[in-house]
């Protein structure tokens, strides 16, 4: 028997939780855990509308992703970033496969925001450029770094580390009421700023946790377009929308476009191991046959983790997940628009694939002050306490269950959303 209690308070003396004040952690204490569900220490079962923290794509206790742990367990090797390993080969090949276009060389990371880290450096050695153009409506992970190159409310406190850091609008109306030609505004603030300074554009292959934006059909392809015109490099952002979780490979798939550089993280490995990963194009590539990269990790390209991506990748394929969440996505959708037409407190509802976004009607655009603060995570709760678990941010639900999800647990889940949501007091 587990003591929780123990635990919780153990964590809590010694572990920090990120992105909370300590003494309002909330913290998990989960007993078991199969495809959608969680079984919590209290017995209560709750739906993870969440996919953990958006990287279990194939859900909880996966019975092929055990085995492969099993197999590399028994082959313990130390990592070191030369070392030649049967998984680590077949893991590039695997990405090199399933990575649009000519994105056949990957650099392997341990986490999102390093792979966005090492994906500008590798821009600015490659066009001698230092401007990076983003989204205001973006997150592209934590470090340092990565936090300042990112739109979203987190960077404030970190505002002004760095330089050349350059943000345009996202593809959505709402605020303003007005449709804007973002793409338009982009390619303005590339004559002003001087393509010349600038080395990449980084934009999430669909925004993920601030909003679910799906752009139009045009919109990729414009961007594309304006990239090629000035030497400027397109990197797509997939580790929230990458390995399924619209539909299709990567979210960027649904444009017709091939990115110059594409990042991935979270459902590479399916949440089961720390990896993310770079894929960049044969002519990026080439670039460094000759010339030095300057990255590198001690954990480099850990077989055991590779391990863990290659299986995740095979139960993708042969569990048809990114079917079902074509499939299911088309329910999803539905739904959420027959949510919308029974609840005047619903503004929008926004999805692609298993990714969905719901506006409420006090919807806070961007900066939440404490009341608006205390209101999301009394939605929070309210929707834990109904058996879902999902983020709430400000007045905006996003909805990212697991892909193998079931047509009836869709529905399930979706009933609960949408009975919390008409009890809605405040
Ligand atoms: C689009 C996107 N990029 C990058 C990251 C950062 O990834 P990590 O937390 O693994 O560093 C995230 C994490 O939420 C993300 O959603």
């Amino acid at each position: 028997m587990i003591d929780y209690d123990a635990l919780v308070s153990s964590q809590r003396q010694h572990l920090f939780y990120p992105w909370t004040t300590q003494n309002k952690a909330k913290p998990f204490c989960i007993e078991n855990a199969q495809g959608v569900w969680l079984t919590l220490s209290t017995g209560q079962k709750i739906l993870d509308f969440n996919s953990s923290i958006f990287n279990a794509n194939l859900g909880h206790g996966h019975a092929g992703i055990a085995a492969a742990m099993q197999k590399a367990a028994l082959d313990p090797k130390v990592g070191h970033p030369a070392l030649v390993h049967p998984e680590k080969a077949k893991l590039g090949e695997n990405l090199a496969r399933i990575a649009p276009g000519d994105l056949n060389k990957t650099f392997l990371t341990l986490g999102g925001a390093e792979a966005n880290e090492n994906a500008i450096k590798i821009a600015r050695m490659a066009t001698g450029r230092y401007k990076v153009i983003t989204r205001y409506r973006s997150y592209h992970g934590a470090t340092l770094g990565m936090i300042g190159y990112s739109g979203d409310y987190r960077r404030i406190p970190f505002d002004g580390t760095l330089t050349g850091v350059v943000r345009f609008p996202d593809p959505y109306p709402r605020g303003s009421g007005q449709k804007i030609d973002t793409v338009r505004l982009l390619e303005e603030i590339i004559e002003i700023e001087g393509p010349e300074t600038i080395a990449c554009v980084l934009l999430e292959g669909i925004t993920g946790a601030n909003g679910v934006f799906v752009p139009e059909a045009d919109y990729w392809p414009r961007i594309r377009a304006l990239c090629n015109k000035h030497g400027i490099l397109l990197i797509a952002d997939e580790v929230m929308s990458g390995f399924g979780r619209t539909g299709k490979w990567f979210g960027i798939d649904h444009f017709g476009i091939v990115p110059d550089i594409m990042t991935v993280g979270k459902g590479l490995a399916g949440g089961y191991a720390p990896l993310a990963g770079v894929i960049v194009s044969d002519q990026i590539a080439a670039r460094f046959d000759n010339e030095m990269l300057w990255c590198g990790l001690t954990h480099y390209a850990h077989p055991f983790c590779c391990a863990v991506a290659n299986a995740a990748i095979s139960a993708y394929e042969s569990e048809h997940l990114l079917e079902n969440a074509t499939q299911r996505g088309f329910e999803l959708k539905a739904q959420l628009e027959s949510m919308q037409a029974k609840n005047s407190r619903i503004a929008e509802v926004r999805s692609i694939g298993l990714m969905a976004a719901i506006d409420l009607e006090n919807f806070v655009t961007y900066r939440a002050k404490g009341k608006e603060l205390e209101k999301a995570s009394r939605l929070h709760e309210r929707l834990w306490e109904s058996g879902v678990y999902c983020t709430v941010r400000f007045g905006m639900l996003v909805l990212a269950p697991p892909l193998c999800i079931t047509a009836s647990e869709l529905a399930d889940g979706l009933n609960r959303i949408g009975l919390v949501l008409s009890d809605l007091k405040d």
